[in-house]
């Protein structure tokens, strides 16, 4: 699979050139979800079957879930956006760090692997630039199963304990609803031998998708989208067709972005209870909204200042963050918006006040004074979220930006300027090997300054 159209993306030598003051107009298509596409491909390491996946995102993080799968021995057809997954040739190895470094997701191969083999060896997913992302929700739940897991040289080693031949079913209560914790424990619990009850379980759409294919596959998994979950352990699974959920912030970032340039748009193909958190905040900061079937309209009028805490789902969520922000610069008033998901979710802060922002962080917290006018300029995106961000922000600036760190954006957004640019924007991809370099290192530095400003 390629990210963007027709082209391999030699992501660090892009960027992305929009001329500001934008309307956006017409409708747009929305991709699959990449966070649950990404679990469903792990979910497919648990049948000898072949799963036919749909509506796969074409993007750069699927790609690499696909290179750790094939590093499994797993075949993949790939047409499109259909993936068709064969892992009856499956060979458990020890995936090599360089493979799973930077993509958090190939850690929730653990559950399937253990469930299925008795023995995974998976690296440390580590750190990122938004949090430490720890795991100890996966390794607790994952013991409490009967695995025994060792952390050796960066890897995590599990087994299942002497002499037992399969994962066994336990109470297990999360302290906190990790969404990748609960992905993993349900995948371990399927073929588990006994009932799993998981509490304070994670209810984010992704994991009802996880569940509602894991079902199809002979899986015994009731009250997916509660905060308890009940699996009952079967003996095998089989394969299944099934097509990924529309992705909820990718429609989140396209309403937000009409909201921040006053703009009229559709979007579509939508589940809008996956966004009523979402909607509301737009409605309430003056947006109107209509919901019809599974496409939603927006009608970007004035801007207000709201107040915002991140949560989890059916809370608003963290990823929509970032890109809300960007629309709150330019609001009436004194915004608020609270991070309670990750220790370092405002990478866009620094970059956001550059554009003639006015945003103060403490303890999490952004304080937003609403500005009339934000001004183009050179940006660097330091993960998925915040370069959304900046995008949005250089919709509505003044006069032209420069958005580069491409290689964060693609890894969530499948054709953004593409799906922009149908909408009336004048944002095209630029490719500048040698100069890149420079202009990059040279905002690098620039930003280091402003982060300690911040
Ligand atoms: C998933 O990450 C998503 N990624 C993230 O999307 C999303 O932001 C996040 O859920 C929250 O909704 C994928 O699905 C691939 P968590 P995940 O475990 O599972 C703490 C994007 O932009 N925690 O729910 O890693 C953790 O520190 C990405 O698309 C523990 O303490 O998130 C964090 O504070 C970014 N121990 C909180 O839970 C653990 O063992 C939420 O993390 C696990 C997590």
């Amino acid at each position: 699979m390629v990210c963007g159209r027709n082209n391999k993306s030699y992501l660090k030598s892009q960027n992305l050139k929009i001329i500001g003051q934008n309307t956006l107009r017409g409708k747009v298509k929305i991709s699959g979800a990449k966070n649950s596409a990404l679990v469903l491909l792990a979910a497919s390491l648990l049948t000898k079957e072949k799963i036919i996946l749909d509506n796969v995102p074409l993007l750069t993080d699927i790609e690499k879930m696909g290179n750790i799968l094939k590093n499994l021995g797993v075949k993949l057809q790939k047409k499109d956006h259909q993936v068709i997954i064969d892992s009856k040739n499956l060979s458990i190895q020890e995936l090599p760090f360089e493979l799973v470094n930077g993509l958090r997701a190939s850690f929730f191969c653990i559950g399937a692997l253990l469930a299925r083999f008795g023995e995974a060896s998976i690296p440390l997913p580590g750190g990122c630039n938004i949090g430490e992302r720890p795991i100890n929700e996966h390794i607790n739940g994952l013991r409490a199963l009967g695995a025994e897991i060792i952390i050796e040289r960066e890897v995590v080693k599990a087994t299942l304990v002497e002499k037992k031949s399969k994962l066994f079913g336990a109470n297990i209560r999360l302290n906190c609803p990790s969404v990748g914790a609960t992905e993993t424990l349900i995948m371990a619990a399927s073929l588990a031998e006994g009932r799993t009850v998981i509490e304070n379980a994670a209810r984010e759409p992704e994991i009802q998708d996880l569940c509602q294919m894991l079902n199809k596959m002979g899986a015994k998994i009731y009250d997916a989208g509660k905060e308890k979950i009940i699996i009952d352990g079967v003996q095998n699974l089989h394969g299944c067709s099934h097509k990924v959920i529309p992705d909820r912030i990718e429609a989140g970032t396209f309403l937000i972005a009409a909201a921040a340039t006053s703009s009229s748009i559709t979007i579509s193909p939508v589940i809008p209870i996956h966004l009523e958190a979402v909607l509301k905040k737009l409605e309430e900061s003056g947006s109107k909204v209509f919901i019809k079937g599974n496409s939603i309209s927006i009608n970007g009028k004035s801007i207000n200042a709201v107040k915002i805490k991140t949560a989890p789902f059916p809370g608003f969520p963290t990823d929509l963050q970032a890109p809300f922000m960007a629309l709150m610069t330019i609001a009436k008033g004194r915004s608020m918006i609270s991070e309670k998901i990750f220790e370092n979710r405002m990478n866009h802060v620094a970059l956001l006040n550059k554009m003639g922002a006015s945003i103060v962080v403490n303890n999490n917290i952004a304080h937003i004074n609403g500005v009339k006018k934000l001004k183009g300029t050179d940006l660097i995106g330091t993960d998925l979220r915040s370069s959304a961000a900046l995008v949005i922000a250089a919709l509505v600036s003044e006069n032209v930006s420069n958005v580069y760190g491409l290689e964060h954006l693609d890894r969530g957004y499948e054709e953004f300027e593409y799906k922009l640019s149908k909408l009336g924007v004048n944002i095209k991809r630029e490719f500048k090997n040698g100069l890149f370099n420079n202009k990059k290192d040279s905002l690098e530095n620039e930003l280091e300054v402003n982060i300690e400003a911040a």
